[in-house]
């Protein structure tokens, strides 16, 4: 069973991916550390992220170990990765890679922007889980707040608003819910009641398989 879930930044799709593939049993690959990565290598490099070329030459010799540098997460690499994420060469070369995993026997989860609709169109199970911008800036600062990091709500909700639109308005890719996508709207739920909507989706759509 392959599992897609989109959605935008700090919408939950991260957690509800890990809490999935931790319930079924199947690896899980937040596709967001590929683009993190290339652009934490690019700024190691001294290589500016608007350079194509360079960015493609990262994105084509990316070893899958770098998505574990903690240095990825964090506000500023989320933005860095959103600029890199939109040169198209870049995105062709993480492809086979993001299919390769999608493809194990058994089945994965993956996440990201692009799952449903470029990477796994065939995905038995495809989630776009959103939440208002406001929820969304909100749940970041409560989130750095709890690791004891300073916060500024407004600049966050900024940040949010201006990763939509360069996620969502970019040729290549965008943010965008495949048509055989279910949405679900976090704004209003927990944790626990995300999964269980998920869960509740993926058991209707199996009894149809
Ligand atoms: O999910 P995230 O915040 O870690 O993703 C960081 C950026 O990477 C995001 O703003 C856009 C890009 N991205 C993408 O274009 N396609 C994906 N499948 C995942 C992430």
């Amino acid at each position: 069973m392959i599992i897609a879930i989109d959605g935008p930044a700090a919408s939950g799709k991260g957690t509800l991916a890990k809490r999935l593939a931790a319930h079924f049993g199947l690896p899980h690959l937040d596709t967001g550390m590929l683009y993190r990565g290339v652009a934490r290598q690019m700024l190691d490099e001294g290589a500016r992220l608007d350079d194509v070329d360079a960015a493609a030459g990262f994105a084509l010799s990316f070893e899958p170990g770098l998505i574990d540098d903690e240095r990825l997460r964090g506000r500023e690499m989320g933005e860095a990765a959103s600029v890199v994420a939109a040169h198209p060469p870049v995105r062709a070369a993480l492809l086979a890679l993001q299919r390769a995993f999608a493809e194990q026997p058994g089945g994965a989860v993956l996440d990201g922007r692009d799952i449903g609709t470029v990477i796994c169109p065939g995905a038995d199970i495809k989630l776009f889980v959103t939440a208002t911008p406001e929820v969304r800036a909100r749940r970041r600062a409560l989130e750095l707040a709890g690791r004891g990091e300073p916060v500024d709500e407004a600049a966050i909700l900024l940040d949010i608003r201006q990763r939509d639109a360069r996620d969502s308005q970019r040729d290549a890719a965008p943010l965008v819910k495949a048509d055989d996508a279910v949405v679900i709207d976090t704004s209003a739920l927990d944790v626990a009641g995300v999964v269980a909507s998920a869960l509740a989706i993926i058991e209707g759509k199996r009894h149809r398989i």
